[in-house]
C-alpha cells in the first residue's frame, strides 16, 4: 500500500510526503495534527493503547481519528472461533489479531465516538469480516 501510495502521490499534484513511522512514535509534535486515518492496522500493532494515546497525543483539540478495522464478533458463537483461531490466523496474517475489541480500545483511550458503522468484510474468512467504519474525535476547547 505504502508502494501505490507513492505512484499515486508521484502522478498527483497534492503537496504531500509519505513518512515512515512506527504507530507507536509518530513524527509529529503534540497537537499538531487535524487527521489520522487508520485503515486495519489496529488489528496488527503489538499492542493497540499505546498507538492509540499517540494518537491522542499528535491529533489537535477536535482532531479525527478515521478508522476502517476488523473487529471481535458481537456474536459469542463467532466469537468464539475467533479466540481459537487467533494464533494460527496471526502467524498467516503477519501479526494480526482477529478477535480485538478494537471499538472498545478507542472508546476507552479517550477518544469520543461520533458515528460508527457495522459492515461486513466480504470474500474473507468469517473470522476477519466483522468491520466497523467511523470516527473518533478528541474533545477540545
Ligand atoms: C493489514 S495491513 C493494512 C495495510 C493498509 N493500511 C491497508 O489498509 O491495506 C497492517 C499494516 O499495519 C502495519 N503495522 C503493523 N505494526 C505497525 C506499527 N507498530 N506501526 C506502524 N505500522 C504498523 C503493517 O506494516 C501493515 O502495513
Amino acid at each position: 500500500m505504502r508502494t501505490r501510495l507513492a505512484r499515486r502521490l508521484r502522478r498527483s499534484r497534492r503537496r504531500a510526503r509519505v513518512l515512515d513511522a512506527s504507530a507507536e512514535q509518530l513524527p509529529f509534535a503534540d497537537e499538531t495534527v487535524d487527521t489520522v486515518v487508520s485503515t486495519l492496522v489496529l488489528c496488527t500493532v503489538d499492542d493497540p493503547d499505546p498507538v492509540l494515546r499517540e494518537i491522542g497525543r499528535v491529533l489537535r483539540p477536535r482532531g479525527q481519528l478515521l478508522f476502517l478495522e476488523h473487529v471481535r464478533s458481537d456474536s459469542p458463537r463467532l466469537a468464539y472461533w475467533q479466540d481459537r483461531l487467533a494464533d494460527p490466523w496471526r502467524r498467516f496474517a503477519e501479526g494480526c489479531h482477529c478477535n480485538r475489541a478494537t471499538l472498545e480500545l478507542i472508546r476507552a483511550s479517550g477518544l469520543e465516538l461520533e458515528d460508527v458503522q457495522d459492515a461486513s468484510w466480504r470474500r474473507m474468512p468469517p473470522i476477519v469480516r466483522p468491520l466497523i467504519l467511523g470516527v473518533a474525535t478528541k474533545s477540545g476547547i
